[in-house]
């Protein structure tokens, strides 16, 4: 089969809820994936951050094998003999009381939402269907009905009402209004993102969180960070939120969880938190199942074993600085941290950023643009120096080629 076909067969029986960059991949080995004709890219979307630790890893590729030959899914209403080891590990790699294993980020996200309206009603002791949470303009929290009712992108929420209540949105970066939103003491959370990924990375002001988090703790509000992009090493440290020193109440995990191998996420709070919710009162069949478990764990440990945090940190800097090097008026800024940063563009002639990835994609380098002008590049964290410098001529010469 050509390209176009396989194309047309996605486009003729799958639902139009995406817009893919025109190529068809096939395989997939550390940074690099290749299309069905053999041709090589550079991978820097890494599936929004979900391939830090590179396209088939053969240690967390053999971690699935192994446990899907033995055994898959047991669902929650048996113990099972990895579950236990997988909640051990991921609660002291994090440093929290306990985990709640569920699938996609969006469920983390839903996860996190009812923890902190429960922990509201039964520790906080905020009166019943009063419990508010404060989310931020531009957030991306996943695509469910009650995420979206907390988004500010028309696409994300359009007919798509009516929305669930028990939000109120404040500008992101905006302590002062955190400030005047935590006055109200039926506020339970405050959910943010350390870097607003989706919505173009935008890096907070160096304290933000720490500040927050600050006044978070002054009104009993719980700090729920959503590091299902940020995490796992992505910006530099294991956490975004480590920069700036600060310790969540509520944790997101979601993507990286799994080195791209298997939907996995999962919610780390400690017991007075966590220990509100009650059997029956949440969970999912495949969350926690042994499959991922064992993949979990070894994505994890490939993070520790392979530096990728400290590779993010270095190869990072490199990259901003020689982006920025690039002499071409249509890069307007350039901004991120660790290997999660985007270049904002300037629209020539009616060529926008999607056109820059469609000729980047050409040169053998694939990326998406996120909203009309921005362009994310979040290579594979196993991604070395040489290889790093290889992509950024691909990337120069792109921009050169369209003055
Ligand atoms: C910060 C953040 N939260 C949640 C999600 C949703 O994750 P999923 O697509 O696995 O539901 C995303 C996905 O991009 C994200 O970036």
């Amino acid at each position: 089969m050509k390209p176009k076909e396989y194309m047309d067969r996605e486009e003729r029986y799958g639902a139009h809820n995406y817009h893919p960059l025109p190529v068809v991949l096939d395989r997939g080995d550390g940074v690099y994936v290749w299309d069905i004709e053999g041709r090589r890219y550079f991978d820097f979307l890494s599936a929004y951050s979900a391939v830090n630790q590179g396209h088939c890893h053969p240690r967390i590729v053999k971690a699935l094998t192994d446990q899907a030959q033995k055994l898959a899914l047991t669902s929650r209403a048996f113990y099972n003999s990895t579950l236990g080891e997988y909640e051990e590990y991921v609660t002291k790699y994090f440093g929290y009381d306990k985990v709640l294993p569920m699938n996609t980020g969006a469920e983390g996200d839903e996860t996190a939402l009812k923890l902190c309206r429960k922990w509201a009603y039964k520790v906080k002791g905020i009166p019943e269907n009063k419990a508010k949470i404060i989310a931020c303009e531009g957030n991306f929290h996943g695509r469910t009905i009650t995420i979206i009712s907390m988004s500010t992108d028309p696409d994300a929420r359009n007919d798509f009402g009516p929305y669930t209540p028990g939000f109120e949105i404040i500008p992101y970066n905006d302590l002062n209004a955190l400030k005047k939103a935590l006055e109200d003491p039926d506020v339970a959370g405050f959910l943010v993102e350390p870097i607003q990924g989706e919505a173009g990375v935008y890096v907070p002001d160096e304290g933000y969180l720490k500040e927050a988090y600050a006044l978070c703790k002054k009104h009993n509000v719980l700090f729920i960070a959503d590091e299902v992009q940020t995490g796992i090493a992505r910006t530099g440290k294991l956490l975004a939120c480590d920069h700036e020193g600060v310790r969540p109440d509520v944790l997101i995990l979601g993507k990286a969880l799994s080195g791209g191998a298997y939907p996995i996420s999962a919610v780390l709070a400690d017991d007075e938190i966590m220990l509100t919710i009650k059997p029956g009162e949440h969970g999912s069949t495949f969350g926690g199942n042994p499959v991922a478990a064992k993949v979990a764990i070894e994505a994890l440990q490939v993070v520790k074993d392979e530096k990728l945090a400290e590779n993010a940190a270095r190869l990072g800097g490199i990259f901003r600085e020689e982006l920025r090097n690039i002499p071409s008026d249509r890069i307007e800024l350039v901004r991120g941290k660790g290997l999660l940063n985007a270049a904002v563009i300037r629209p020539v002639a009616g060529k926008t950023a999607w056109d820059v990835c469609l000729e980047m994609k050409d040169r053998g380098l694939i990326a998406k643009p996120t909203h009309d002008h921005i362009i994310r590049f979040a290579p594979p964290l196993v991604i070395n120096e040489e290889q790093l410098y290889e992509a950024l001529e691909i990337i120069r010469k792109t921009f050169e080629n369209m003055h």
